[in-house]
């Protein structure tokens, strides 16, 4: 579904992204681990057009997004819940959901439906709609940016480290709704620091270092020989999660 070919990318003059390559099938969840600074919110971003792509390719069930425009790219079923969160703090969780229904052009009753489905996956958000979205608690604001990527029934959703910050209820929520995507068909790649949050979760995992994927692993594998945990997060060295 989601096919990334020797794909790099530049802040100025410094490359940052280089011969960076994955595959993320339809229903299969691709965890993406790295130390801080590895690239890999490059790497999603450069994948979604926000930042400009130097080389390779990047292709959504086929077609090749490298040259289209950033805007054009949410429409076509790659959805984006960016690190940190980016809600609108000061609109409600209602108002939040709205923008994200807006991106997708089409009539009021596919779009009723949609929010729906969504308010079904996060029925506590169902308790906030008119509550500033600034307001809630950390959790339930990763469940609104969540909720409102999936505005865009993405058949791709890009995820930057939805558990940052969260108690373990918390990320058990959020790995939950990463399998119900993965029932639903939708393919995910999933970039997280906590590495036994990925492993719970993940088909496969990939480790980036220095802008490429150096190594990718099964969680089964993973757990039989950690050895690429240490040497690509350092798991063991208080980055384990
Ligand atoms: N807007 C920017 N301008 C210049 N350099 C940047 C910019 N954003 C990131 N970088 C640099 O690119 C490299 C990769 O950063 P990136 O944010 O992709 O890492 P990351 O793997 O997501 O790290 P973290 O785990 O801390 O989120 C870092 O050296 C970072 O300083
Ligand atoms: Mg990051």
């Amino acid at each position: 579904m989601l096919a990334v070919r020797a794909l790099s990318s530049h802040y100025g003059r410094v490359q940052v992204l280089r011969d960076f390559s994955l595959e993320v099938a339809s229903g299969e969840v691709l965890g993406l681990l790295g130390r801080n600074g590895a690239g890999k919110t490059t790497a999603l971003k450069t994948v979604l057009g926000l930042v400009r792509a130097s080389g390779g390719s990047v292709r959504l069930d086929g077609a090749e997004l490298t040259a289209l425009p950033a805007h054009r790219i949410p429409s076509l079923g790659l959805a984006y819940v960016p690190q940190g969160r980016r809600l609108f703090g000061e609109l409600s969780v209602e108002e939040n959901l709205r923008l994200g229904l807006m991106v997708k052009d089409r009539d009021g009753e596919a779009a009723r439906e949609t929010r729906a489905r969504i308010l079904g996956l996060f029925p506590i958000l169902s308790e906030r709609l008119t509550q500033r979205a600034g307001s809630l608690s950390g959790g339930e604001q990763q469940m609104l940016a969540t909720a409102r990527a999936l505005c865009l029934e993405p058949k791709v959703l890009l995820m930057d480290e939805p558990t940052e910050g969260l108690q373990p209820s918390m990320v058990a929520k959020i790995l939950e709704t990463v399998r119900v995507l993965k029932a639903r068909g939708v393919a995910v790649l999933l970039v997280e620091q906590k590495v036994e949050a990925a492993l719970a979760v993940a088909d496969r995992v990939a480790f980036v270092e220095n802008g490429t994927i150096r190594e990718t692993g099964t969680p089964e594998a993973l757990h039989a020989d950690p050895a690429p945990l240490y040497r690509y997060v350092g798991v063991g060295q208080g980055r384990a999660g």
